[in-house]
């Protein structure tokens, strides 16, 4: 489908989710993929114009519970739902009864029992979202579970992607840097390689999982052979706080390496973008010169289409509930 056929998709016509919770990239495919992203692209378009919000989720209630730190994916998922129309509850989880001792089902069953729609988790371990799926009778959306999956984050990517290129299948993308403990990259991989893109994993040996072999992906350990010719430039945060160890000598160094620079980026083919999920170290993973240049980085953008995926999320396990009373 190309951009001027958008507009006739209905954005208050949704088809329904493809199941009843949206746990992993695999939840989806190319069909169910690329109908979530053409909705999307309409929820994009009103959201430019300043539209007004949908009644689609009105007398809906989405509760947004992170048990880890979140700016962009929290805020998002609270626009997307408030644009559709839908009550938001979102939990201060460091002011509720977790500090307590409550534990994640207890709390979930709890808020459960309140009966709200769909449930948005972010936890540290990795499984979280599944287990409570199975504890609770909403629909539970995974906003990352440890290093696992972020499934509405490759949902986002991919939406950004097809703005700018139009046919994501042949492209390139390298994911670069701290790829062992990136929910965003599992989730990347699996739903970039389900469209047809060709995908890299680059970094150095401690940073790139054991089992990456079995990714289906290339895998580089020089980022000038990584990002030969390739079309889009995913960096990844280090993200320290799940690391056990040392796996880089000093920050310094790592930069030196493998920080995202003006001469790095020329490795890469000629027009290629710039992503990266946020939050971003800048002078570690990525300088700032290329992440703030609008001609090359997509990372402004990539915030934008968070909401507007996060809509078409939520509006579409909407409507398979409602397809289903
Ligand atoms: C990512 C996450 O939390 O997994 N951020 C995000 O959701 N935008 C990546 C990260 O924390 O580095």
């Amino acid at each position: 489908m190309t951009q001027a056929d958008v507009t006739e998709i209905d954005p208050n016509r949704p088809a329904p989710f493809p199941r009843a919770h949206f746990l992993s990239a695999a939840d989806l495919n190319p069909a169910t993929a690329t109908e979530l992203l053409d909705l999307a692209d309409t929820y994009a378009t009103l959201n430019r114009a300043g539209a007004a919000p949908l009644d689609l989720m009105r007398g809906r209630t989405v509760v947004n519970l992170f048990f880890e730190n979140s700016t962009r994916t929290s805020a998002s998922f609270e626009i997307a739902a408030k644009r559709l129309g839908a009550e938001v509850v979102t939990m201060p989880v460091a002011a509720s009864s977790v500090k307590k001792g409550e534990t994640l089902i207890d709390t979930a069953v709890t808020l459960n029992a309140m009966r709200p729609d769909v449930l948005v988790v972010r936890h540290a371990a990795s499984g979280a979202a599944a287990l409570l799926s199975q504890k609770v009778g909403c629909a539970v959306v995974n906003a990352g579970d440890g290093r696992h999956e972020h499934p509405t984050q490759a949902l986002l990517d991919l939406l950004t992607l097809r703005r700018a290129f139009g046919d994501v299948t042949s492209l390139t993308v390298a994911i670069c840097g701290d790829v062992a403990h990136s929910r965003v990259a599992r989730s990347n991989v699996a739903l970039l390689q389900m469209m047809g893109a060709r995908v890299r994993l680059v970094g150095p040996p401690t940073l790139i999982p054991g089992d990456a072999d079995r990714w289906g992906c290339e895998v580089f350990h020089d980022m000038r052979e990584g990002l030969a010719g390739c079309d889009v430039v995913m960096m990844l945060r280090l993200q320290l706080e799940r690391m056990e160890g040392a796996l880089i000598p000093s920050t310094r160094e790592y930069f030196r390496f493998w920080g995202l620079d003006r001469e790095k980026l020329t490795w890469a083919a000629p027009g290629a973008k710039v992503m990266h999920p946020g939050p971003m170290n800048r002078g570690v993973e990525i300088d700032s010169d290329v992440a703030d240049d609008l001609s090359v980085s997509l990372i402004q953008e990539q915030v934008e289409m968070g909401v507007a995926a996060r809509m078409a999320v939520l509006a579409s396990l909407s409507a398979r509930t409602e397809a289903a009373q």
